[in-house]
């Protein structure tokens, strides 16, 4: 009798975009070569799959200027780069997950640049060179409020046209998103996906 040998998935596919999983094996090698990365950059986030919904809809310039914030393995500047061309800049204070970001990137065909920093070092003038901000599950601390506020505050004054920030809804988000309602008078709002995972959040727009 013959068996089937289907090969077991290791990639799932969000919004045109390829997305690695743990058992992909270029994760596990790089794993291997890369034992000790931190902050929580260690796999793709729900929230970048509520922001790639919504950028659907409210879809940012072809071939715009963008930068991630807290990029991780940067699921959503591979959105932005896959599906608006955007030129995408990838932030993160963890240099360790641009190996896995730069190996999404090219499993999707895309570049995307990358830069060690954190929030609290992006200069005004470093974000007037760009047209978007964005950022998907990067406020979890209470620490992170205020420099996440005047990071967007900053970018505001710099000219940047649009800043989203996707969150599944924790209260140091929440926080944030109310910070950004009062001082720039704008909402926050509920999102969800069923597909390709389910996610729930809001997606704060400012
Ligand atoms: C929960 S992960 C989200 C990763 C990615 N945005 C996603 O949705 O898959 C948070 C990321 O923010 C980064 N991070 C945390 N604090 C930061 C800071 N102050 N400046 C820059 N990056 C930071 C972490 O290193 C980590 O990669």
């Amino acid at each position: 009798m013959a068996v089937s040998r289907k090969k077991p998935k290791t990639t799932v596919r969000a919004f045109g975009v390829d997305l690695m999983m743990a058992s992909h094996p270029e994760v596990r090698r790089l794993k291997r070569e890369n034992p000790d990365f931190s902050t929580h950059g260690n796999k793709v986030w729900r929230s970048s799959m509520l922001l790639m919904d919504y950028l659907k809809k409210d879809s940012p310039r072809q071939r715009s200027k963008g930068m991630e914030i807290g990029c991780g393995w940067g699921p959503a500047s591979i959105f932005m780069a896959k599906q608006f061309r955007c030129k995408m800049t990838a932030v993160d204070l963890d240099p360790a997950v641009f190996p896995f970001l730069q190996a999404q990137a090219a499993i999707n065909g895309v570049t995307v640049d990358t830069l060690k920093s954190r929030f609290e070092k992006i200069s005004g003038p470093q974000l007037s060179q760009y047209d978007y901000l964005i950022g998907s599950d990067i406020c979890f601390w209470d620490e992170m409020v205020d420099p996440l506020f005047k990071l967007i505050k900053r970018a505001k004054n710099a000219g940047v046209k649009a800043v989203y920030i996707a969150d599944p809804g924790r209260t140091s988000f929440l926080e944030l998103a109310e910070r950004c309602e009062k001082a720039f008078g704008v909402e926050y709002e509920y999102h969800e996906i069923k597909r390709p995972v389910r996610a729930t959040g809001f997606i704060l727009k400012v």
